[in-house]
């Protein structure tokens, strides 16, 4: 199939290149950066964009095949993908002398001396995309004319171009003064200091959609349809091939895992898929009951629900830093598991079906590219079960290339319901990491209670623009804090506990906006909560975007 490659070279943001190309209808692919670039890579590639980096180039950065520079085919550089081309072709990429982040102006290179004599051809479908439409046409901007020339890009980077390679054109500079947009007179190369893929960044889905389908003359080809069809075909080949034939899959309630279950219950029968419900204690309000429902109406034959709250509950006693209870509730998880898989009678070597996206593979430093830096550890792709299971060729993992909303439209052409469709991501620690500090039976239900009256007001209130809050927000959840504070209810005094409120917008998780609610329905929906929990003395509302700050406190 047709595709755009893209290497990764380990930023945060690779995933949003891969998405934002397909979210144009092309097929793109993600390979870690360093992968040999021989005959077999290059099938079917129309052009190949190179990642960021959180490393520097100077400073034994990932390197790229140098065949890059000798295929044929057009390139774009973003960011740190930039400073590899030029200093692969010759030229120099020093440190800034302060590195560079959020939104800093672009402005056209105007000035005649340093554009090429004649204007590149090749270029003119990514150059056009630099400025807005009314202020073509191009060649006034390319031949040094005045022109409306400057958008707000989305920087982060701590090292720029110095020197340019030879045949590289500066076309256009940050209002910092460096280069922000080169291109080469001759060949289909280019190269960006900003991040096009970034929502934030003005002009970057034109710039995007410039390179795929105005230079790598791109055919749009990549549907949910398709990829559904290539998945089941892809687990039918996988587990029916070999002498197994079993499959487990634990499910957690959420759209991931419930889309696998319907992949793998379209692909085998059902009587070798096995799903394994593990209710830790820590789920949201009737998921348990819900996730049942779900699975039985796809048709499942096997769905064992294990009841571990007590396990869960008792390992986490005395436990308040992040990642340990993260590694407890991940080890614990493996060791239930495992008990309940071999009180079940699963031939030993069972497939292992996990629901992994794009974004949970990056987030966890086990990117496609294995260079991304770890922010939080996601168990379901670092256990030592997982990696023993990839070792063995036994993992199962259908949505490992799709993003959130992909996986959301498979489901919804799988016969998933709407409410698990649009279910909000949860946590695989759930509630553990929304408690914050020691877990307690008695916090959970706390938590448990203050969080379902907050969806419920989010379903039921209406936005200006007709959809339910819920609908809107990509994500909302309370967070319990080991904090009480003092208030009254009645004629009394009251030390209740303090509950944070978090909504967010965003489209995969790898970036989120605060969403901003009206305050009529924050006060409301505070109200309602102290009134239903009243162990909840005080609520608040956390207005941070990520980054800087993570989605989930913990
Ligand atoms: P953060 O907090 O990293 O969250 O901005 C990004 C997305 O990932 C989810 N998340 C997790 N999912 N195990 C998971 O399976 C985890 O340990 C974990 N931590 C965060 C989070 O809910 C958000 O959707």
């Amino acid at each position: 199939m047709e595709k755009i490659l893209i290497l990764d070279f380990g930023s945060q943001t690779t995933a949003l290149i891969g998405r934002r190309i397909r979210e144009m209808g092309v097929y793109s692919e993600i390979i870690p950066g360093d992968n040999a670039l021989d005959g077999e890579a290059l099938n079917g590639v129309r052009g190949i964009v190179l990642s960021g980096s959180p490393e520097s180039v100077y400073a034994g950065g990932p390197c790229v095949d140098k065949r890059i520079y000798e295929c044929g085919l057009p390139l774009l550089g973003i960011c740190y993908g930039l400073q590899r081309m030029n200093t692969d072709l010759g030229g120099t990429v020093a440190p800034l002398p302060k590195r560079e982040f959020g939104g800093i102006e672009v402005r056209m290179n105007t000035d005649k001396k340093k554009m090429p004599k004649k204007a590149a051809l090749h270029a003119l479908p990514l150059l056009e995309q630099l400025v807005p439409r009314e202020d073509r046409p191009l060649w006034n901007l390319i031949n040094g004319q005045k022109t409306k020339d400057s958008f707000t890009a989305w920087m982060s980077h701590g090292d720029t171009l110095v020197q340019l390679a030879d045949g590289f054109v500066e076309a256009a500079v940050s209002a910092t003064g460096y280069p922000a947009f080169v291109y080469h007179s001759e060949k289909p190369w280019f190269g960006v200091q900003f991040h096009p893929e970034v929502s934030h960044c003005e002009r970057g889905a034109e710039i995007l959609e410039g390179f795929v389908f105005g230079v790598c003359k791109s055919a749009k080809n990549w549907t949910i349809e398709q990829y559904i069809s290539q998945a089941v075909e892809r687990l039918r080949k996988q587990a029916m091939g070999g002498d197994t034939r079993h499959v487990l899959l634990l499910v957690s309630g959420g759209v991931d895992s419930a889309v696998v279950a319907a992949l793998l219950l379209k692909a085998l029968p059902p009587e070798y898929i096995h799903l394994m419900y593990i209710d830790t204690g820590l789920m949201r309000k009737d998921e348990t009951n819900e996730a049942r429902e779900a699975l039985q109406k796809l048709g499942a034959k096997h769905l064992h629900i294990v009841h571990a709250e007590d396990e869960f509950l008792n390992a986490l006693a005395g436990v308040s830093a992040p990642e340990e209870k993260r590694k407890i509730i991940g080890d614990l998880f493996i060791t239930i598991q495992e008990r309940e898989v071999a009180q079940l009678g699963i031939p030993g070597n069972y497939f292992l079906a996990q629901g992994t996206l794009y974004t949970d593979m990056i987030e966890s430093g086990k990117g496609v590219g294995k260079k991304a830096h770890v922010i939080k550890s996601h168990h379901n792709v670092g256990s030592p079960l997982v990696e023993a299971k990839r070792k063995e060729g036994l993992i199962l993992e259908p949505l490992d290339c799709l993003y959130k909303d992909e996986a959301r439209a498979a489901g919804r052409l799988l016969g998933l319901g709407e409410h698990i469709v649009m279910r909000h991501p949860f946590p695989g620690p759930g509630l553990a990491v929304r408690i914050l500090g020691e877990v307690t039976r008695e916090k959970c239900e706390i938590l448990r209670a203050a969080d379902k009256v907050f969806m419920d007001e989010l379903k039921r209130r209406v936005s200006s623009r007709g959809k339910t809050l819920y609908a809107e927000i990509w994500q909302a959840f309370a967070v319990l804090l080991p904090l009480r504070s003092v208030g009254v209810a009645g004629d009394g005094r009251k030390y209740g506990y303090v509950l944070a409120l978090r909504a967010v917008s965003a489209s995969d998780g790898m970036t989120a906006d605060v969403y901003p609610f009206d305050p009529k329905d924050l006060r409301e929906i505070s109200t309602a909560i102290t009134n239903f929990v009243p162990e909840i003395g005080r609520v608040c509302y956390d207005v941070s975007s990520k980054p800087p700050a993570t989605i989930e406190w913990e």
